[in-house]
């Protein structure tokens, strides 16, 4: 069978390297893809939100899977598309209709949702700006640090924690009010801050039923120690050592299943990945976000644990049979840690030559912000590459990235040189 991935990031590398290696996959074309999936698969050169043409590249390919790795396609509506569309209704899509998508699109109706179902979260209130007096007032209830949430999409950057009243107040009237986020911001949640530290949990669902994947931990900060602003993620380890079988069944009987049930009730049909973003106070989860794709970089440390086809599990998904499917899971520990380019998350240069990934032996070089320009590979985003180890501790598989990090270059490259330092 040929299949699509949707998307251009470290996570569709995983991806297409993984289904790569399943016999019941053919072809895999990959939109836009980057220099990585170059090599191992087709890129084809379009937007994953310009519909007309992912059609026209899965009529023309004979694609007969699409896998969704971004939210911004989901939330446009990839999936109802394939659904409404004659030629394409009978090929499947890894990922949830819009309805579902609503869970990563609106904070607010993810709180919501979570209220319903008894999953744990933080307290919570919603305001616009009619009603920006009633957030003052609310805010006044809380104790800092104060989070306030653009509802919408906002790319990562629509969640504000503040010390001061003040400027959480301040902060509030400037994103209803002035748009900070734009639409994003005209409803912003405003919500209680949780503590604890925070975990990434992935649930693939056929709408029925459901497998939890491996838990990992994102370093989401810039700077080590986990200070500086937030980025797209730094690195990632998988296992987590504080999320042991007692955590994660706690984690599957007051978050996932709730979810999965929730989820029917509302009679939303949803066939595609779950990743909870979850705090564990003191043995407890407090749901801090869904979103309804894999994580990047989680994805680079969690698809290389998967011993057995990843196909089989996405067939599972298409067929409403995932109950029928199992799938193995190596105990080694993977870390991955991403090379940025300087500046990143603010402003950064693009089409640096990298070299040196082509040497390295001991790990995987996930592309991310990669393209081919005069048959060099060049930095073509913040996020530049993610290396890949194993190790039979966090320890030994770190020694591993780091080692063959040094034999990587680009002009300006930048790392976290700490990452794991929390559980090690
Ligand atoms: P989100 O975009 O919802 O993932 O939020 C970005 C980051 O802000 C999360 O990964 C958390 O580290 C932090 N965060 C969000 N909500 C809360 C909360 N209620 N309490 C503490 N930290 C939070
Ligand atoms: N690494 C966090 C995310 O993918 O949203």
């Amino acid at each position: 069978m040929n299949i699509l991935i949707l998307g251009s990031g470290g996570r569709e590398h995983a991806f297409t390297l993984k289904l790569s290696e399943s016999k019941k996959v053919n072809q895999i074309f990959v939109a836009p893809g980057n220099a990585g999936t170059d090599k191992i698969a087709t890129n084809i050169n379009i937007n994953p939100t310009d519909f007309a043409a992912v059609k026209q590249t899965v009529l023309e390919n004979d694609i007969k899977m699409v896998v969704v790795g971004p939210e911004a396609p989901l939330v446009a509506g990839v999936h109802d598309f394939f659904l409404a569309d004659n030629d394409l209704k009978y090929i499947p899509v890894i990922g949830p209709k819009k309805d579902g998508a609503t869970l990563e699109g609106s904070k607010d109706f993810s709180k919501q949702f979570m209220q319903k179902y008894g999953v744990p979260t933080a307290r919570y209130q919603s305001f616009t700006k009619e009603n920006l007096t009633e957030g003052f007032t609310f805010l006044g209830t809380l104790a800092p640090p104060y989070v306030l949430k653009a509802d919408g999409l906002a790319a990562g950057k629509g969640v504000l924690i503040l010390n001061s009243l003040e400027e959480a107040k301040a902060e509030l009237k400037e994103m209803v009010s002035n748009q900070k986020f734009g639409e994003a911001s005209s409803t912003v949640v405003i919500e209680e801050f949780l503590k604890g530290i925070e975990l990434s949990v992935f649930v693939l669902t056929d709408g029925k039923n459901y497998k939890i994947l491996p838990s990992a931990k994102d370093y989401k900060r810039i700077g080590e120690g986990d200070t500086g602003l937030n980025t797209g993620g730094m690195g990632a380890i998988s296992p987590v050592p504080f999320a042991d079988d007692a955590f994660l069944n706690k984690v599957e009987e007051l978050v996932v299943k709730p979810t999965i049930e929730g989820l029917q009730k509302d009679g939303i049909d949803y066939k595609g990945f779950i990743f909870i973003g979850l705090m564990n106070d003191n043995g407890n989860p407090s749901v801090v976000e869904y979103n309804v794709r894999m994580g990047d970089p989680e994805t680079e440390v969690v698809l290389p644990r998967i011993e057995s086809d990843l196909f089989d599990l996405f067939d599972g998904v298409a067929n409403q049979n995932l109950d029928k499917k199992s799938f193995s899971v190596t105990s080694k520990t993977a870390t991955t840690v991403m090379l940025v380019a300087g500046g990143y998350p603010e402003v950064y240069q693009k089409g640096k030559e990298i070299s040196g990934f082509e040497t390295i032996e001991n790990s995987i070089a996930f592309h991310a912000g990669t393209t081919i320009k005069d048959d060099k590979v060049v930095t073509n985003g913040g996020r530049v590459m993610a290396v890949t180890s194993f190790g039979e501790t966090i320890e030994e598989a770190l020694e591993k990235s780091y080692k063959s990090i040094d034999k990587i270059h680009f002009d300006k490259m930048n790392y976290r040189k700490d990452i794991g330092f929390d559980l090690i």
